[in-house]
C-alpha cells in the first residue's frame, strides 16, 4: 500500500471536522427533473435566503463509510441500504427520489478519488455524507420545486473522543425526540436538532449521550443519541426495541441482527419500558448495553442516569458481546474478513482527476 498521502494529521482528525477536495452535484427542477450530475472541487453553496429547507426544513441526510482494505482498495458497507434509506426519508419529507445507481455510482467515483484522505491508523475511514435540500426560494409551507442534492466526503477517526470504550448515558425522562407517525425514521435534521438541547443538559452532568424514551408513553425505550441501542440478557441473549415508526431503521442495527446469531447469540427485537430494564440492571440480568451506528458502529454503554439515580453496566467496563460485535463487524468492513453476507462493494482506488461529469 502507499505511504500515507492525508493531508490530515491524524491527531487532529476527530469525527467530520475535516473535507476532502472534491464533492458531488446534482440538481433538480420540476420542469427537467434531475440533471447535471457533477464531480467537481469542494465549494460554499450559494442559497437563496428564502430557499424552502432556511425555513421549513425540507431537508434530507445519510451516512456511510469506505473503509481501506489490507489490499489498498476501498470497501463500501451495505451502500444500498443507505441509498434506500436516502430515498424513505425523502418520500416522508414530501421530496423527489433520486436514482439509486446515479448516487451510489456517485460514492464509488467520489471515494475512489479521494482515497488518499484516509490516513493510514486504526480506525480511520472516510464518513459519506450525502444531502438533499430544498432550494426554491419560497415561504408558503409546501414542497420546493427544486433541489439540491450532494455528497460530500470527511476523513474521519472513531465518533467518540475516547473511542471504542463505554459511554454515560442520560435518560431524558421529559424531552423526546421523535413520536410514531411523525419523522422519527426519517434521517431529516429536524429529529437531529430536536436532541441538541437535551444533549447539551446531559453533557453537564456527566453523560455524552441522551436516552431517548416513546413520545406517548415515555416508557419505552428507542434510541441512545443518534444510535439503535441493545441490552444483553445473561451474557448471550441481546434484546433491541423494534422498529416502531419513531427509530431509524439503522443499517448497523440491522447487520447485528443478521450477524448475531451466526456467533452464537440469541436475538430478539422485543419492546423494553425503562423501569424493566432499570430493575434487570439492578438484578444483574442485563449484563452490558450497547449503542449501534455506522459513525460509531458499537459504542458500550458503562452508565445511565435517570431522575436521579444511577445504575453502572459491567463495571463501567466495555463488555464483551459488544467487543465481539464491534471485532467481527470491523473485520468485514475493512475487508479483514470474509463477507459471507455480500454487504461489502470493493471500490479499485483511482488516479488523481480534476472534475468530472458521471455521466
Ligand atoms: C450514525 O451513527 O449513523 C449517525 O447517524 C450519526 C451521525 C448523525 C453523525
Amino acid at each position: 500500500m502507499a505511504e500515507n498521502l492525508s493531508p490530515v494529521v491524524p491527531e487532529a482528525l476527530g469525527f467530520g471536522r475535516h473535507f476532502t477536495d472534491r464533492m458531488f452535484t446534482h440538481s433538480f427542477t420540476e420542469e427537467n427533473g434531475w440533471e447535471n450530475p457533477t464531480i467537481g472541487p469542494y465549494h460554499e453553496l450559494t442559497l437563496d435566503p428564502a430557499a424552502a429547507a432556511l425555513h421549513c426544513g425540507q431537508m434530507v441526510f445519510d451516512g456511510t463509510k469506505a473503509y481501506r482494505r489490507p489490499d489498498g482498495d476501498l470497501n463500501l458497507f451495505r451502500v444500498d441500504r443507505n441509498v434506500a434509506r436516502l430515498n424513505s426519508s425523502a418520500a416522508r419529507m414530501g421530496m423527489p427520489a433520486i436514482d439509486e445507481r446515479l448516487h451510489t455510482e456517485a460514492i464509488e467515483t467520489l471515494v475512489s478519488l479521494e482515497h488518499r484522505w484516509i490516513p493510514k491508523i486504526d480506525n480511520a475511514s472516510l464518513y459519506i455524507r450525502p444531502v438533499v435540500v430544498a432550494t426554491e426560494p419560497v415561504l408558503e409551507v409546501r414542497a420546493s420545486r427544486s433541489y439540491l442534492h450532494y455528497i460530500i466526503v470527511s476523513p474521519v477517526g472513531p465518533y467518540f473522543p475516547d473511542g471504542f470504550n463505554p459511554i454515560s448515558v442520560f435518560v431524558s425522562h421529559d424531552n423526546v425526540r421523535a413520536v410514531r407517525g411523525g419523522t422519527g425514521e426519517a434521517k431529516t435534521p429536524g429529529n437531529y436538532a430536536a436532541s441538541i438541547a437535551v444533549s447539551e443538559a446531559a453533557r453537564e452532568k456527566g453523560c455524552q449521550q441522551v436516552l431517548w424514551l416513546d413520545a406517548v408513553e415515555r416508557r419505552y425505550i428507542d434510541e441512545v443519541g443518534a444510535m439503535n441501542i441493545a441490552f444483553v440478557y445473561g451474557g448471550n441473549e441481546i434484546r433491541t426495541p423494534p422498529l416502531s415508526g419513531a427509530i431509524l431503521h439503522g443499517v448497523t442495527r440491522d447487520s447485528v441482527l443478521r450477524l448475531a446469531p451466526d456467533l452464537g447469540f440469541v436475538m430478539h427485537e422485543t419492546p423494553m419500558t425503562i423501569d424493566d430494564v432499570w430493575r434487570d440492571i439492578e438484578n444483574g440480568e442485563i449484563t452490558e448495553a450497547f449503542g449501534m451506528g455506522t459513525a460509531a458502529v458499537i459504542a458500550p454503554v458503562g452508565g445511565l442516569i435517570y431522575h436521579d439515580r444511577e445504575a453502572t453496566l459491567n463495571r463501567g467496563e466495555t463488555g464483551p458481546v459488544a467487543r465481539r460485535l464491534y471485532d467481527e463487524l470491523t473485520r468485514i468492513q475493512y475487508g479483514r474478513a470474509p463477507d459471507p453476507y455480500g454487504w461489502t462493494t470493493v471500490v479499485r482506488v483511482e488516479s488523481d482527476e480534476h472534475s468530472s461529469a458521471i455521466r
